[in-house]
């Protein structure tokens, strides 16, 4: 929850919000704008993010947005300098990219995330806050997740976050750097997007129903996740940035809605609202999907104040009035 305290905190701070041009990102940068932040640079290469999400945020004084990759240790120290926190969300997202070109995956999340713990450190920022992942857990069979119980990554990517949070943990002890990991558990919303083969299940399943075209279903159906709407995240991201940490332990957190839905639960949810009369096809289950994930936000909640004030369906409902108007805006 967003206390009196933490908006004077951000009303303060300058921020950098790495990945700021993409889904999660583009929508810190919006709460942060409104919270009336000192200054909020965005550093992106665009190479999976859009101007667009960040086109309104431009004629602002107290925003600024560096083109740049995190793979370029000088456009990192460069962005830096002067930053009290900086929102580490850069990275190549998705599991079948990673298996499709791990190197790639890994240049970007792991070199780039190096380049961005040292870039911080050099500038001496105060705070950062990056994104982990749920993927961590990978083949440990335990529901709910708890932080502390992982077992072996399952993918490319999983390998990557669980190295981001590996150093992130040596840089806090060795450097003594303020340093906070959230792990996020399939995060949805407006500025999702829907283009490429990589594309999240809710983004596609609502632009397949608006434009009456039939959804596939991966599997059965009964695989669950903790689907979580982005707003949560986006304060998650707010309380961690304010939050004291007095345990190496606490430095990882993960960052869901705490409950689980199936493939189609969801469907159904979508199509009550949308009513295109379509029925989904199944199809073969996808390579490397586990069948049920869903977090323990119990640390969270005790350690940042975080509350998933957004509701699974609300979050849904807004979602498709974002994906109807982005249509009609087109
Ligand atoms: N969306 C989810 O469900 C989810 C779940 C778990 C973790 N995460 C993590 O959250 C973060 C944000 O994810 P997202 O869903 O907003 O993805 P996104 O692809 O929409 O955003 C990532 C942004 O990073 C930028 N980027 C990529 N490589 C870069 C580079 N080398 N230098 C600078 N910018 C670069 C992209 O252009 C994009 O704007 C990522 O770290 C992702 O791994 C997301």
């Amino acid at each position: 929850m967003i206390t009196p305290d933490i908006r004077t905190f951000i009303e303060q701070a300058h921020c950098v919000v790495t990945g700021g041009a993409g889904f999660i990102g583009s929508n810190l940068v919006e709460e942060l704008l409104q919270l009336k932040a000192r200054k909020v640079v965005v550093l992106d290469d665009l190479s999976t993010g859009f101007q667009e999400n960040i086109k309104e945020f431009q004629e602002l004084e107290n925003f600024e947005f560096v083109a740049g990759s995190i793979t370029d240790y000088e456009v990192c120290t460069k962005t830096f300098e002067g930053a009290d926190i900086v929102f580490q969300m850069a990275a190549l997202g998705s599991v079948p990219r990673s298996i499709d070109n791990p190197g790639k995956t890994n240049a970007v999340n792991v070199t780039g995330f190096l380049n961005v713990l040292n870039a911080a450190r050099m500038c001496k920022v105060k705070k950062v806050v990056y994104s982990s992942s749920s993927s961590v857990y990978g083949d440990d069979e335990h529901l709910p997740k708890v932080e502390h119980l992982t077992g072996n990554p399952l993918s490319p990517y999983a390998v990557t976050k669980k190295a981001n949070e590996l150093y992130a943990r040596v840089f806090s002890e060795i450097y003594g750097m303020d340093i906070v990991g959230l792990r996020y558990f399939n995060v949805f919303g407006p500025k999702q997007s829907v283009k490429g083969p990589y594309a999240a299940v809710i983004p596609i399943f609502i632009e397949n129903l608006l434009n009456k075209r039939t959804c596939y279903i991966n599997g059965d159906g009964n695989i669950s996740r903790d689907f979580t709407y982005v707003q949560n995240v986006v304060e998650a991201n707010i309380c961690a940035a304010y939050a004291r940490f007095d345990n190496p332990d606490d430095r990882v957190l993960n960052v869901a809605m705490g409950e689980q839905l199936s493939l189609n639960d969801l469907y159904a949810i979508l199509e009550e609202e949308i009513q295109s009369g379509l029925s989904p096809i199944h199809r073969e289950p996808r390579l490397g999907d586990i069948q049920s994930s869903q977090a323990d936000i119990s640390k969270a909640k005790k350690l940042i104040g975080y509350q998933p004030k957004y509701p699974l369906k609300e979050g849904l409902i807004k979602t498709i009035e974002w994906n109807r108007n982005a249509v009609l805006n087109s």
